[in-house]
């Protein structure tokens, strides 16, 4: 499966496991962990605890250390598909039906991060490809992934939500337009009643403006040859 580095992750799709491998990284993140916990232990924990709380994170049934200083665990494959996937692909067609289901989607997923970020919890890395959505009985149900980083701060730091809000914001426009942001926004929104006007408002308008400063220009063409630049190319 694709992952990030320092991480590999694996499906057995008979036994509908994923397998993730925690590899080292450095001696001073191995330090870290010592204080901290391990990754591989945070990210169960903090399942656990979004669990407890209601939210849907991937169940761990099984976990241990590698030889060196990794680590791993087995998690049961929750159901879903990526939510970046989703709006680019599963519901981005112009027909009534997909439409609906669109905002659908987009006012459910607000309503979720709505209610997460009202009881406190902030995500550690909630782009689009880390919530899976599923469609169950004509509701959608989301699964949080990459839980490692979670934190839960009440009352939560205006700072913390907006970084959330830029993760989640990080699709190009082609994908996901303005308006169709607004439509989450006001679901979240909705949730968030201690939010003042005016911070919901610099909230919305900062994710945006952040989001799109930090995303490549042109989206690269998918059915293209590799761009030659190199790594040290501006962007
Ligand atoms: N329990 C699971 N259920 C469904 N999909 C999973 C599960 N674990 C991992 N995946 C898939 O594998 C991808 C990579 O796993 P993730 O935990 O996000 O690793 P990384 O830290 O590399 O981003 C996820 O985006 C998701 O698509
Ligand atoms: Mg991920």
């Amino acid at each position: 499966m694709k992952s990030s580095a320092y991480t590999r992750v694996a499906l057995n799709r008979e036994l509908h496991l994923y397998y993730k491998e925690y590899l080292n990284r450095s001696p001073a993140a191995n330090l870290k962990a010592t204080v901290r916990g391990s990754r591989a232990t945070r990210a169960r924990l903090n399942a656990e605890a979004l669990l407890l709380m209601g939210f849907d994170a991937p169940h761990s049934v099984l976990w241990g250390k590698l030889p060196g200083a990794g680590e791993y665990l087995f998690t049961v494959a929750a159901p879903g598909e990526p939510v970046d996937r989703w709006l680019r692909e599963t519901v981005a067609a112009r027909d009534p039906a997909q439409l609906q289901r669109r905002r659908q989607l987009l006012h459910s997923l607000g309503t979720y991060i709505g209610r997460m970020h009202a009881s406190g919890i902030i995500h550690g890395d909630l782009r689009p490809g880390n919530i899976l959505a599923a469609l169950m009985q004509d509701q959608f149900r989301f699964t949080l992934m990459n839980n490692e980083r979670n934190s839960r701060r009440v009352p939560t730091p205006g700072r913390l939500l907006l970084r959330n809000l830029i993760q989640l914001n990080m699709l190009p426009l082609a994908d996901l337009g303005r308006t169709d942001r607004m439509r989450f926004f006001r679901a979240w929104r909705r949730q968030m009643r201690e939010l003042s006007a005016v911070e919901a408002k610099i909230l919305a308008a900062e994710s945006y403006r952040r989001a799109l400063r930090r995303l490549p220009t042109k989206p690269p063409a998918s059915d293209s040859a590799p761009t030659v630049e190199g790594p040290g190319s501006p962007r």
